[in-house]
């Protein structure tokens, strides 16, 4: 069944209120609260999540309020210097700290590890911070030199520990090298590369290991011609469209990337409705619309336009009265019998989630659905 497309004024609408919520929302810090309202993420920002609600934002043109977030990274990645630098003498010394004792996947806007247990050892969201800051300064033609010291720290505890197996996207499976984190870091190295935001001998080292992390992607990382969730498996996880696009790390053109969004439209995708992977439970395993808009993006940057503006299109029609955008919708339910316990443990699904309406805006502007300088869309929340 396909999704109706919407008309160009319900597209604006939507993308005026994801844009307004997100600058409006962040914090006076520069933090991207992940949601506002559900229950386990209150009071919290992803690196992941702020990485590529930046980017949404930076696309946007609500460059100032990009900014605000990469500064508040740069801060609280900088004042971690002697944590980083002690996780990554231990680990050069033969004594990797346990997870644990690894950084965080989300801070308290203030910055801190907060006080809620988390399954918090993800390497993902420091590559995707630096990936989504070189594009911010390229498109904006911005200074990098506030944000070196905080890239080197980063690109530090990246070399010392990508290796390592840690939560994927969605912080489970800790005990696997899951293939999209790897794509992340690939993409964070090769920005820091890129943009010159790190020299002289830890450039060359970054060099060394992208090669590393690349030959690891495109070796362990593929089975039967397409991506794998993580080493050692044989089934798709929807975060691989990433890799595609926008992180760019696998050529969008090539059989892999081809081969890759066939599967992953073959086993997680039903109307437009992209599932996360086979087996999810969490909220009975519904489908999540910025899982579609990163399939819509692998798939338009593969030339498959047409496809990707369905999957816009589905995305957008699990936007609520309200105009906001949830994390997942129940329409299609992998384990339908799982939904009730997260409703009784969290509350309904986390709505609205910022990661979703960025997405939203994200591939609308490469689709050309959403323009990017009409006034009311570049004004900015906290400005
Ligand atoms: C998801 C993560 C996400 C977090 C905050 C979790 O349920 O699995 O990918 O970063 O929510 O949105």
């Amino acid at each position: 069944m396909a999704t109706r497309a919407l008309d160009p004024g319900d597209v604006h609408r939507l993308a005026d209120h994801s844009l307004t919520l997100i600058t409006e929302l962040q914090t006076p810090e520069g933090a991207y609260p992940a949601s506002p309202t559900f229950s386990a993420y209150v009071g919290y920002c992803w690196l992941r999540d702020g990485a590529f609600i930046a980017d949404a934002a930076s696309t946007a043109g609500a460059a100032e309020s990009a900014t605000r977030f990469f500064d508040w990274c740069a801060r609280t990645l900088t004042a971690r210097a002697e944590q980083i630098d002690a996780i990554v003498r231990a680990t050069h010394a033969g004594t990797p700290p346990s997870g644990e004792h690894m950084l965080p996947a989300r801070f308290t806007f203030q910055g801190e590890d907060g006080t809620d247990d988390w399954w918090d050892f993800q390497l993902d969201g420091y590559g995707t911070w630096i990936w989504a800051l070189g594009e911010h300064l390229q498109r904006h033609g911005l200074e990098a030199d506030p944000y070196r010291e905080a890239v080197a720290l980063t690109v530090d505890y990246l070399l010392a520990s990508w290796q390592r197996p840690c939560y994927d996207w969605w912080e489970e499976h800790a005990e696997h090298v899951h293939v999209s984190t790897l794509a992340c870091i690939a993409a964070g190295f090769r920005a820091s590369l890129d943009h010159d935001l790190i020299s002289g001998e830890r450039a060359a080292r970054v060099e060394a290991e992208l090669a590393a992390v690349r030959t690891r992607l495109l070796g362990d990382g593929v089975r039967d011609g397409h991506l794998i969730k993580w080493v050692g498996s044989t089934a798709v996880d929807a975060s691989l469209a990433a890799a595609i696009a926008p992180l760019d790390v696998i050529d969008p053109a090539s059989p892999l990337a081809h081969r890759t969004i066939e599967v992953l439209e073959a086993h997680l995708t039903v109307d437009g409705g992209t599932h996360r992977y086979l087996g999810d439970t969490f909220f009975g395993g519904g489908q999540w619309p910025l899982l579609s808009c990163f399939l819509g993006l692998a798939h338009d940057a593969a030339g498959d336009e047409a496809r990707a503006n369905e999957l816009f299109d589905w995305a957008a029609s699990t936007a609520t009265s309200r105009l906001d955008m949830p994390e997942q919708v129940d329409h299609h339910l992998i384990a339908p019998g799982m939904r009730q316990e997260w409703i009784d443990r969290w509350g309904t699904a986390a709505t609205p989630l910022l990661w979703s309406h960025a997405m939203f805006l994200r591939l609308g502007i490469q689709l050309g659905r959403i323009p990017v300088h009409r006034p009311s869309v570049i004004s900015e929340g906290n400005a």
